[in-house]
């Protein structure tokens, strides 16, 4: 369960990414964050796993204080929630299996990384998430060989290697094409489904978000603006999310 509790989130340079937010994430949700650019969708995201601090508030994770989190705890809640981003952050020189096992690298002795001596279980373990999200044929294939979607699904297989309760996606699918994009959505949806695994994620295609995910979160000037079912989604709750901020003066 995710909690935030009157979150805010103001950068050094006085940049307010969140504001005020409250709201309760339940396990298994599959949640779609909504907004314009600059909204506060990957600041919202990102607090999540402390890769951003909060300034303000109090964000709880399953019961964790995430501000209160230091060194190792930090390192070990960290390795609970998946991440997932636009750009799958593969290293694309080396096969699929590696990228997907070096998530198990922290847990390793640094010798065996660098023999690459991965345990059986590990290898088992990244065989297992690749034939999750469809793609164990391609284990042995060098990452730079594969398509835009498959790559994307070797991000997500490595994620699914850390057993997390929870994976973050930063506009997973926003370098696909649409066919490309609905097919790792459903990948999510799977996950989720046949998981347990909350998502969260941030996207721009409304469309996608209305059709795969339960609830929409809304998010404007760092303010949570809607919150509920997708089918409650209508225009008028769209005109608010993806209002126009300029003032009407300037609007000419
Ligand atoms: N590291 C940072 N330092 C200062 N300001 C930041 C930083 N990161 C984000 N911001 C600002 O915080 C606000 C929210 O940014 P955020 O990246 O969360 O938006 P977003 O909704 O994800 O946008 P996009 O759809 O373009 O990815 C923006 O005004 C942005 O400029
Ligand atoms: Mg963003």
């Amino acid at each position: 369960m995710i909690e935030f509790d009157h979150v805010s989130k103001v950068y050094a340079n006085g940049t307010v990414g969140l504001d005020d937010v409250t709201l309760t994430i339940q396990d298994g949700e599959f949640v779609a964050i909504i907004g314009r650019s600059g909204a506060g969708k990957s600041t919202l995201l990102r607090t999540v796993n402390r890769m951003h601090q909060i300034t303000s508030g109090k964000l709880t994770v399953n019961g964790t204080d995430v501000s209160a989190l230091s060194g190792k705890r930090l390192r070990k809640f960290r390795r609970g929630i998946g991440m997932v981003f636009q750009s799958f952050n593969l290293v694309t020189r080396t096969s699929v299996i590696k990228n997907v096992l070096s998530a198990c690298v922290p847990d390793m002795p640094f010798w065996r990384v660098l023999l690459g001596a991965f345990r059986k279980e590990d290898k088992i373990k990244a065989l297992e998430s690749l034939e999750k999200v469809g793609i164990l044929d391609k284990a042995y294939v060098r990452a730079d060989q594969l398509s835009g979607g498959q790559q994307q699904r070797v991000a997500l297989a490595r994620t699914l290697t850390q057993d997390p309760r929870i994976i973050l996606a930063d506009e997973p699918v926003a370098a696909l094409d649409p066919v490309t994009a609905r097919q790792v959505m459903q990948d999510f949806v799977r996950i989720n489904q046949e998981m347990g695994i909350s998502i969260l994620l941030n996207i721009h295609h409304v469309e996608l978000a209305l059709e795969y995910a339960d609830r929409i979160i809304g998010i404007r000037s760092g303010r949570i603006v809607y919150d509920g079912p997708s089918a409650n989604v209508d225009q008028a709750v769209l005109d608010t999310i993806y209002a126009d901020e300029t003032p009407a003066e300037e609007a000419v």
